[in-house]
């Protein structure tokens, strides 16, 4: 997460882009709720009402910053209409001075752009089906896309509104129509306070407005959303509407119950269990000799791969190591990381590693420096969340 801090007029003479995307800005309200950039690029839907889709890996592992037509898609409702012209958010609960403010007046505050890992809890959640069947989105390893994010820092809008003593999490809810148990819900999530003021800047949570310096798509949270660098996606809330300082986690039922590692679903796991907050290791192969995977039939020899890592959602965690073996785990060779480091952010890798007949698989494993590490295995939970387990793709060697 590195932060770039220019005054607005900076930005206006630096760069054509923001100018430009100001003015897309106001032209994105006339698209329909379910269009969007995204309808032309190579996303693999995985349900398309509502919208969630993720790239195809060989796609998504060539570049570090993951263009936003080829971003994965999260969303449990369909996109919201949203007027931004008409847009404010609320800031409300324990403020000294409730706020309704406009996209403009948020602009007042010190513009930051920050680069941020964005993955969802569920990504890779199709590898538990294989212990039992998991609902859910039915994620392969491409619910995970990293960009550049453009807003202000949380931080800042609380302290225009005098935050009181009390207050421990900042809530935040969306202004999409979540359909829950007969009823009509916004996706919501909280996260403690102390994360909201991260850094010397203050910028642990954003109020963000452009992705890869163009305006959010309708897909990605249009006109507002929150981006929380190291934390799960559903702590980044789209569409957001309101911002609620609280002693408490939010109620929320996306806080509050779903989003844990629970075994069973009955009323006591839910409530014994904690909310995830934070990213777990994670690192997957994206290409093998430049192919997707699927595409696994093999000579023996020498063979290149490629992939990505990201380290866990720790402060201040940067990637040790990324290895890769051949022979089912009982020797590892290492990949070489083939970018800059960032936090809060993945990184790149590619190796060359030599398969016989003996070969049955490839699979990388990583940890990263504050000791987190992905395991052999991880124990299969109801939700099918944080499946970091060793990637591991069949091979075939003639
Ligand atoms: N915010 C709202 N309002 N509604 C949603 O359904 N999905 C969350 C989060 N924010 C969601 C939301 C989840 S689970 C994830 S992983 C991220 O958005 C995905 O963000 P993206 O679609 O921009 O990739």
């Amino acid at each position: 997460m590195t932060a770039s801090h220019i005054s607005r007029r900076q930005m206006i003479v630096a760069s054509g882009i923001v100018v430009t995307g100001l003015f897309q800005a106001d032209r994105a309200t006339a698209q329909s709720p379910n269009t969007s950039a995204n309808d032309a690029g190579d996303l693999i839907f995985r349900t398309t009402d509502p919208r969630n889709a993720e790239p195809p890996l060989d796609k998504l592992v060539q570049s570090w910053i993951t263009p936003t037509d080829q971003f994965y898609v999260r969303s449990h409702a369909p996109n919201p209409v949203i007027d931004p012209k008409a847009f404010r958010l609320k800031i409300a609960g324990l403020v000294r001075k409730p706020l309704s403010l406009s996209l403009d007046d948020l602009k007042q505050h010190p513009e930051h752009t920050v680069t941020a890992t964005l993955t969802c809890a569920g990504n890779r959640r199709i590898e538990f089906n294989k212990q039992a069947k998991v609902g859910g989105v039915q994620w392969e390893a491409g619910a995970i896309g990293n960009a550049t994010w453009t807003g202000v820092a949380l931080a800042d809008v609380l302290k225009q509104a005098g935050v009181q003593d009390g207050a421990r999490h900042i809530w935040f809810d969306g202004l999409d129509d979540v359909p829950h148990e007969g009823g009509i819900i916004p996706f919501g999530a909280s996260v403690p306070i102390e994360k909201v003021m991260e850094g010397e800047q203050g910028i642990g949570a954003l109020l963000v407005y452009a992705m890869n310096g163009e305006p959010l798509t309708p897909d990605h949270g249009f006109p507002l959303r929150t981006i929380v660098p190291g934390y799960i996606g559903a702590r980044s809330v789209k569409w957001l509407g309101s911002v609620t300082a609280s002693a408490e986690t939010s109620p929320n039922h996306y806080l509050a119950t779903a989003y844990k590692v629970v075994t069973k679903t009955d009323p006591i796991d839910w409530s014994e269990t904690a909310p995830i907050y934070r990213n777990v290791i994670n690192a997957a192969i994206g290409t093998i000799e430049g192919q997707a995977v699927a595409q696994a039939k093999l000579s023996a020899g020498t063979v290149a791969l490629k992939g990505y890592v990201m380290p866990s959602g720790l402060v201040g965690a940067k990637v040790d190591k990324v290895q890769l073996s051949v022979d089912s785990g009982k020797s590892w060779g290492v990949a070489e990381l083939t970018n800059e480091e960032d936090a809060y952010c993945w990184r790149l890798w590619k190796a060359n590693v030599t398969v016989t007949p003996q070969s049955k698989e490839l699979i990388v494993r990583a940890n990263d420096s504050k000791g987190a590490f992905m395991p052999a295995r991880v124990p299969w939970n109801a939700k099918g969340y944080l499946q970091n387990s060793w990637y591991r793709v069949p091979i075939e060697v003639i």
